[in-house]
């Protein structure tokens, strides 16, 4: 027994536990993935699954994404992200609803399968009835020879290497990197991005790793501090606008999975529509508020909860100075142009979850009722 537990304390690497440690390896992760494809000097991407499957991308009337937990979130980002830099409809589903409602697929149509296991059943099932009514299915897959693998057409491996903790963290950063990839290289080929945004982005893409790196080395204490000053929430809402509403439907599911508090991810306007009945001065409020073409509008929607008495948390951009302000507690991040920013800003609330998580003296890599793998219905 002393062997075994010696043995986990050498596989989680010196940290407390395998989330805190995938959390920590994302600047390695990232660069994994991004590695001998983005070509960020000459401006170019390579991924030959995309080439495999170029025709029927270039002909696509739409892509429907299909995906299941943290990967529908990563669909989710990938809708905004290809709708706007690539010009082609994008719909996201939830695997378990969309084999069951009889949509209408054709063979004009590519599915995108998002999963880091490739062995979801939901969404496997999924694949299988569009791949039966002719739909090019392309998976964006981290376990290499997996189910959803196997059956795909064509597709792209993450490759975040093993992921153990049952929150995914590191395989979700690096699915949001290679549907980057994926979406600058279409709008490239496409003509759909000039060379000099498409440069730009590349450029910052690149430099992900070393900005989430700042994050680990500037931020945990802080973090930290923010994490046990908060940790006796019943309830918590994420907030965030654009390129950062998927990110804070992910920061509410990170920490109800490793916390067992109550969250809820909203579009930060939309909370007039309900959710602003909730907010008292028990209440936090987590804005994911980084500088972006929405951020005046995130601004008056924290004016609007400090109005009502919540306990505002925000994401905020390295020299913002207005945000802070007006902000209980803030959680800073580098600059990142906005359609790159979901794959930075969800650091800082995978380390609040992890950390709040902890201080409630839960088990955070395993946590009650929750499977790695969702292998049945
Ligand atoms: C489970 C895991 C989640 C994961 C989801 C989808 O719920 O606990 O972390 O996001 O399944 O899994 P997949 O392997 O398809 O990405």
């Amino acid at each position: 027994q002393k062997l075994d537990l010696e043995l986990a304390a050498i596989e989680k690497g010196g940290y407390d536990h395998f989330m805190l440690k995938e959390i920590f390896e994302q600047p390695i992760t990232i660069a994994d993935s991004l590695r001998g494809r983005l070509m960020a000097n000459e401006a170019q991407i390579i991924l030959s699954g995309i080439d495999d499957i170029k025709d029927k991308l270039m002909a696509a009337r739409r892509v429907i994404i299909v995906a299941c937990g943290t990967s529908w979130h990563a669909g989710l980002v990938a809708e905004y992200v290809i709708e706007e830099l690539c010009r082609i409809n994008v719909e996201v589903e939830y695997a378990s609803e969309f084999r069951y409602r009889n949509p209408i697929i054709d063979s004009d149509d590519v599915i995108f399968a998002i999963s880091q296991s490739g062995e979801t059943a939901d969404t496997l099932v999924a694949l299988e009835r569009a791949k039966e009514q002719g739909a090019t299915i392309f998976g964006i897959v981290n376990v290499v020879g997996s189910s959803i693998a196997r059956i795909s057409h064509a597709g792209c491996y993450t490759h975040a290497g093993p992921e153990i903790g049952v929150a995914s963290t590191k395989a979700y950063t690096a699915q949001l990197a290679v549907l980057m990839m994926i979406a600058l290289k279409v709008a490239k080929d496409k003509g759909t991005i000039s060379e000099e945004r498409f440069g730009n982005l590349c450029h910052e893409l690149n430099q992900i790793p070393e900005k989430v790196q700042w994050v680990l080395d500037n931020e945990v204490d802080n973090i930290k501090a923010i994490a046990y000053k908060y940790k006796d929430a019943h309830d918590m809402l994420f907030l965030g606008r654009g390129y950062n509403f998927p990110t804070a439907l992910e920061g509410a599911l990170k920490l109800k999975e490793i916390s067992y508090i109550h969250a809820e991810g909203y579009p930060a306007a939309e909370m007039k529509h309900g959710p602003i009945a909730l907010v008292d001065d028990q209440l936090p409020v987590v804005f994911i508020a980084s500088k972006d073409a929405y951020h005046e509008k995130i601004v008056s929607n924290i004016q609007e909860i400090k109005a009502r008495k919540g306990m505002v948390i925000s994401v905020v951009s390295e020299g913002d100075e207005i945000t802070p302000n007006i902000s209980n507690d803030v959680m800073r991040v580098p600059n990142v142009d906005e359609v790159i920013a979901p794959l930075l800003t969800v650091v800082p609330l995978q380390l609040l979850s992890y950390y709040i998580g902890v201080y409630r003296g839960l088990d955070v890599d395993k946590p009650r009722n929750l499977a790695k793998s969702v292998t049945v219905e």
